[in-house]
């Protein structure tokens, strides 16, 4: 399982909250997955991408639906989150467009957390796949807050993803990563996404290979 993309969180039938995930890191890591032989399931928000060859893909728009899919896709041996899910989404969806009325004063939105996909797969009991592999999109302080989100979110691995705004990394062709693992951290030099992937698919793959 691969989760990718934004998620879309409506406020009402014409808007939404979003954010700038284009799916590239995520498809490529389907895609990679799906090129070594792994059977890939991709479940992902709304991008412009093509799917990647060989994938069941999924199509979701909120975290909510992210969530259902993803548990219906279980059970797998390895989950891998690159999906930027929304963390809070608007307390309740107006049926009708709100109107802006002249000198009215703005709307303002109450908002409700999201469920957590990468924490309720990790703590899935019996269901829980052999390898759960998070991101960490941090603007600071990358390595602690990645480290802590591992711990706090219960995944095996976690790739901790520098998305500060000089680094163009939401939206663009190259990614700079460190992949935590247990009590190791490895700083990867910058590269493109397809090869963070193929770089990824690759630690999969010794993985099992070591546990065999
Ligand atoms: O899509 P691109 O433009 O190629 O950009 C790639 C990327 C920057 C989106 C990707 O590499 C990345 O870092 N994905 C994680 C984005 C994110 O939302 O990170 P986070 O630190 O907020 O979340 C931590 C982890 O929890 C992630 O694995 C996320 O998928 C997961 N999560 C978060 C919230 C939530 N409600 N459910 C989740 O499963």
């Amino acid at each position: 399982i691969v989760t990718s993309g934004p998620t879309f969180e409506p406020i009402d039938p014409v808007r939404y909250i979003a954010n700038r995930s284009s799916g590239k890191q995520g498809h490529a890591i389907a895609a990679a997955l799906s090129d070594l032989g792994c059977r890939t399931t991709l479940i992902t928000g709304p991008t412009n991408l093509a799917d990647p060859v060989g994938c069941d893909v999924i199509r979701i728009e909120t975290a909510r639906e992210m969530l259902a899919a993803t548990e219906a896709a279980l059970p797998a041996d390895i989950a891998v989150f690159a999906a930027a899910v929304a963390d809070w989404r608007t307390s309740g969806e107006a049926q009708e467009k709100i109107k802006k009325q002249p000198g009215a004063t703005p709307p303002s939105l109450e908002m409700v957390e999201n469920p957590d996909i990468l924490k309720t797969v990790s703590a899935s009991g019996n269901s829980r796949p052999t390898l759960v592999v998070g991101f960490a999109a941090e603007t600071n302080d990358v390595l602690t807050n990645a480290s802590e989100k591992r711990a706090r979110k219960g995944c095996d691995w976690i790739v901790a993803n520098d998305v500060s705004p000089e680094t163009g990394t939401f939206s663009g062709d190259n990614n700079t990563v460190h992949l935590i693992t247990d009590g190791a951290v490895e700083d990867w030099p910058r590269m493109t996404k397809t090869d963070v992937a193929q770089q990824l698919a690759g630690r999969i793959t010794q993985y099992f290979e070591a546990a065999e």
